[in-house]
């Protein structure tokens, strides 16, 4: 049998960044999210036979062999929950550069939870997968839905709270600047944070205040107050990690001539606000009708950027189904 999901990466407006010491990577912070539609991963799993070694899985992302370990809490999960112990190949792609701070992990776990659930015949319900997913990585547990999303602190599941024509003309304005590899995982770089930044516990304080507005600013379509509350969230997250021990950052150059242009548009009158995650890209929100001169200006500042627009969708599905 071979099952295909697919699934759009989990853009957060308000950041997730810690986790409560005990549980499988239960947020100590609540986030506020948008799932990206134009940005896509597509995950195949597929039965292996006796012949291909079929005692142990095997999974492939970007064509190269990945170690099994963040991905066996998941495939032991939907075999237990099945019964079953039989062993699976997954081949996953990604349409954008992986590993670099664009969520590629929520993407991959969450078309990977579909894919699972469909193969092994579990019938889990969307907030059941959003529950499993967040073993493999936090930020997976909203991308098993589509438009905007909420986890809130202490949650093992993230919920749908607005649909994506809540907001039609908003935009993402990707600047991809740099594809290597993150130099420190998400995972990592929150236990540092947690553990050795003296700020920590004022990020978490801000951060529920800047969940609460972000929210609101959501609500009303205020793109200001949305604007304002998340690029306080992601400067206190960035605050954590320039204060821990060693500190860590993820910026390079051009992510600072990125958010200083970004600055400059919005003395200009253009209504752009910008977010960065465990990677050196930088995402703009904006709307639909600055696009342009919001690319344009990106493209004058670091011509070498990739530009990639999305907007809030993202429906993760099940492709095909072969048995
Ligand atoms: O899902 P993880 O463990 O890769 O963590 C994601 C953390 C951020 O992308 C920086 C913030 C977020 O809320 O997605």
């Amino acid at each position: 049998m071979t099952v295909t999901a697919s699934a759009s990466p989990s853009l957060a407006l308000i950041k997730y960044w810690g986790k409560l010491p005990e549980g499988v990577n239960l947020p100590a912070s609540s986030s506020l999210a948008v799932t990206l539609e134009g940005l896509r991963t597509v995950t195949r799993v597929t039965a292996k036979s006796e012949a291909s070694g079929g005692s142990e899985d095997v999974v492939e992302v970007e064509g190269i062999h990945r170690s099994l370990e963040p991905y066996r809490a998941l495939l032991d999960h939907f075999r237990e929950r099945a019964g079953r112990t039989d062993r699976v190949r997954v081949v996953s792609t990604n349409s954008f550069p992986t590993s670099a701070g664009i969520a590629s992990s929520s993407s991959g776990f969450a078309a990977l939870a579909l894919a699972l659930n469909a193969f092994y015949g579990t019938g889990l319900p969307p907030s059941d997968l959003s529950a499993v997913a967040r073993l493999g990585s936090g930020s997976a547990a909203r991308a098993v839905y589509g438009g905007f999303t909420v986890w809130t602190a202490g949650s093992d599941r993230a919920e749908p709270v607005l649909p994506p024509d809540h907001w039609p003309e908003l935009r993402i304005v990707v600047a991809v600047l740099d594809t290597a590899p993150k130099p420190i995982s998400s995972r990592a770089g929150m236990t540092r944070s947690r553990d050795t930044s003296p700020v920590y516990s004022t990020w978490l304080a801000e951060s529920d205040r800047l969940f609460r507005e972000g929210t609101r600013a959501l609500e009303q379509r205020d793109i200001e107050a949305l604007g304002e509350a998340m690029r306080a969230s992601y400067l206190l997250m960035f605050s954590t990690m320039l204060t821990a021990t060693p500190p860590f950052i993820y910026w390079l150059p051009a992510s600072v001539a990125i958010l200083r242009e970004v600055e400059a548009m919005r003395a200009d009158g253009i209504p752009a606000w910008e977010t960065m995650d465990a990677g050196p890209q930088v995402k703009i929100v904006t709307t639909d009708d600055h696009v342009d001169r919001v690319r344009g200006r990106l493209l004058a500042a670091v011509p070498d950027a990739s530009i990639i627009v999305a907007r809030p969708g993202g429906e993760p599905e099940v492709v095909s189904s072969e048995s």
